[in-house]
């Protein structure tokens, strides 16, 4: 599908936007982009995808969180020129069929937010999170690196959400809310996770 760039102060008389498509949420996305383009500027000024914020701009804040091929990145530090051909997923891409996801809901049920700006950040992010765990990947405090698989505690999911800051302060409940998902969600259902946002 083409989609027509908004005008954007990013696209100047003169600028030397080249043609980039990118493939966001399963839509492809023709668009005119400067290099110097941040991913994060791509979504949210070239494609209307707002979902996910803007807060430091400098990779200290989590706010701008996405998941390119089922892993997490600050989409502020990196240029979208860097990612034709790879599966992006933003915050509007978690929800289908008019059904939240189900970490959308957990946030929701266990109080994860106040003014919700780090939101879509930090569920992006839960999302790279249990699809690591999953994969038996380690934290800095998993007791034993080697091992194939570790404790789902507390002290884990703190330490893998420690990249996202939220002001408000809702860090109970965002803990409750994606220890929730774990703890409810069968083995497979984790898989069919895993498998549909890395599109492997
Ligand atoms: Fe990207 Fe803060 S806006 S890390």
């Amino acid at each position: 599908m083409n989609i027509k760039p908004p005008a954007s102060p990013h696209l100047q008389a003169g600028s030397l936007a080249m043609p980039l498509s990118l493939k966001i949420n399963g839509r492809q996305y023709n668009l005119q982009l400067e290099p110097r383009v941040s991913l994060l500027d791509a979504l949210r000024e070239y494609t209307g995808l707002t979902g996910t914020k803007k807060g430091c701009n400098q990779g200290a804040c989590g706010a701008c969180t996405v998941l390119v091929n089922g892993e997490r990145i600050n989409s502020c530090m990196t240029l979208a020129m860097q990612y034709a051909g790879k599966e992006i997923t933003t915050i509007e891409g978690l929800a289908a069929n008019g059904s939240l996801d189900k970490l959308q809901r957990a946030f929701i049920e266990h109080d994860g937010f106040q003014c919700g700006y780090c939101t879509p950040g930090q569920i992006c992010s839960a999302l790279a999170l249990l699809m690591e765990f999953e994969k038996g990947m380690p934290s800095a405090v998993s007791p034993d690196i080697s091992a194939e698989k570790f404790e789902f505690s507390e002290q884990e999911i703190k330490e893998r959400m420690s990249g996202n800051i939220c002001r408000c302060g809702a860090y109970v409940g965002i803990v409750d809310a994606i220890r929730s998902v774990m703890e409810n969600s069968a083995k497979n259902q984790i898989h069919e996770t895993v498998h549909f946002y890395t599109g492997r």
